[in-house]
């Protein structure tokens, strides 16, 4: 077990700066997942944790000690990769024991750890088997066995469940999680998957192109997205994103000139004037009275699912597309229009140009 800390950490392949300073305290026993799209930069922030990339700027501590330097075998991390390629040769029994067997370690201590690390994934009975002979999600559990044998301080996964399929990503999300539970080993896990990273984390890094856009509970994401970018990419739909022109005195936003919101509970005095942009969850639309609702949505499509209905419209004079999720299976036809409320708690600001977000005042 060990606490982990990122302090304004940097990296630059060639003359190209792809890390742009990021600063993370990890505490003991937490499960951090680094979240973000393709490129941004997550594989190379774990791989600097690991010691596989060396650091350019910053430092990466464990327990306190500034680990830069170290060898990756040094630093008593075990890595789960996307293809965590099995010796095909040998059985799971093999595959488990080698990293322990090259260590020289006592034969009796290596059966030891594996019998432990196999009940613990529930394999014991695939010991004497070839990886060919198990199923994606067992080859995964073997491949977290090697891990888990080494009882290392730190956990680091690198987006492990991509190569499932969608039924047993599921289920191995929720093997993860409960082992963690269980291990208590610290855990860094890369995903670019937003509701792996809701379910997993105790916290996430929500990283955009390089930079730490948010860190937070997955809640905290979810509720107080810090920017423009973080609110679009967590949710699913994804928030729905309109420009708007606040009121001189800050309690009203105008909408495409023919509509205008009166904000409850709270206004944005000090951006009088000023052009924002406003975020509503496609789960945050209410339906209204036809007299007294906020918005007026001409429906264009409607989509069943089920639990829920997803609803696609159009708001006002410039046809601003909207997506809302409404909790039940709602039966309308087309080209009718929806009334609709949104309570004020749920309306997101950001600012146009930096896309920071901007807090109501009470
Ligand atoms: N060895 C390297 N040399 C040069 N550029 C690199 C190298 N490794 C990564 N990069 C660049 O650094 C950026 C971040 O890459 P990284 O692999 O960390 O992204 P990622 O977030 O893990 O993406 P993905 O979700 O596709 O795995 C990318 O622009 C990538 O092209
Ligand atoms: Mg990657």
């Amino acid at each position: 077990m060990a606490d982990v800390s990122l302090d304004n950490v940097f990296k630059t392949f060639g003359k190209t700066e792809v890390i742009h300073g990021i600063s993370c305290d990890i505490q003991d026993g937490e499960f951090i997942v680094i979240l973000g799209p393709s490129g941004c930069g997550k594989s190379t922030l774990l791989r600097m944790i690991a010691g596989l990339e060396t650091i350019t700027k910053g430092d990466v501590s464990i327990d306190g000690t500034v680990v830069n330097r170290l060898e990756p075998a040094d630093r008593d991390v075990a890595m789960v990769f996307q293809n965590y390629a099995l010796y095909p040769h040998m059985t799971v029994f093999k595959n488990m024991a080698y990293g322990l067997k090259i260590r020289k370690m006592p034969k009796a201590e290596i059966k030891r750890r594996v019998e432990d690390a196999a009940r613990i994934l529930e394999i014991t009975e695939f010991l004497d088997r070839k990886p060919k002979q198990l199923s994606g999600g067992q080859r995964q559990r073997v491949a977290m066995g090697r891990c888990i044998v080494r009882e290392p301080k730190i956990f680091l996964f690198d987006e492990p469940l991509s190569n499932l399929d969608a039924k047993l990503r599921v289920q191995m999300r929720l093997e993860i999680r409960k082992l963690q539970e269980t291990l208590k080993i610290t855990s860094i896990y890369v995903t670019h998957d937003q509701v792996e990273a809701m379910t997993l984390g105790d916290r996430m890094i929500v990283m955009d192109n390089g930079y730490a856009a948010q860190i937070g509970t997955p809640l905290d994401v979810y509720e107080r997205p810090a920017t423009r970018f973080v609110a679009g990419f967590i949710g699913s739909p994804a928030m729905n994103f309109l420009t708007a022109v606040v009121s001189a005195d800050g309690r009203q936003v105008h909408l495409h000139r023919d509509i205008s919101l009166t904000l409850q509970n709270g206004g944005l005095p000090g951006h009088g004037g000023q052009k924002i942009i406003m975020g509503v969850r496609p789960e945050h639309f209410v339906l209204g009275q036809a007299a007294d609702a906020m918005l007026h949505l001409d429906l264009d499509h409607v989509e069943i699912l089920g639990s829920d209905t997803l609803a696609y419209g159009h708001l006002g004079q410039d046809k601003t597309q909207v997506t809302l999720r409404l909790p039940s299976v709602y039966h309308f036809k087309k080209n009718t229009v929806l009334h609709l409320d949104i309570p004020s708690k749920n309306l997101h600001f950001f600012n146009t140009d930096t896309g920071q977000r901007i807090e109501m005042q009470a």
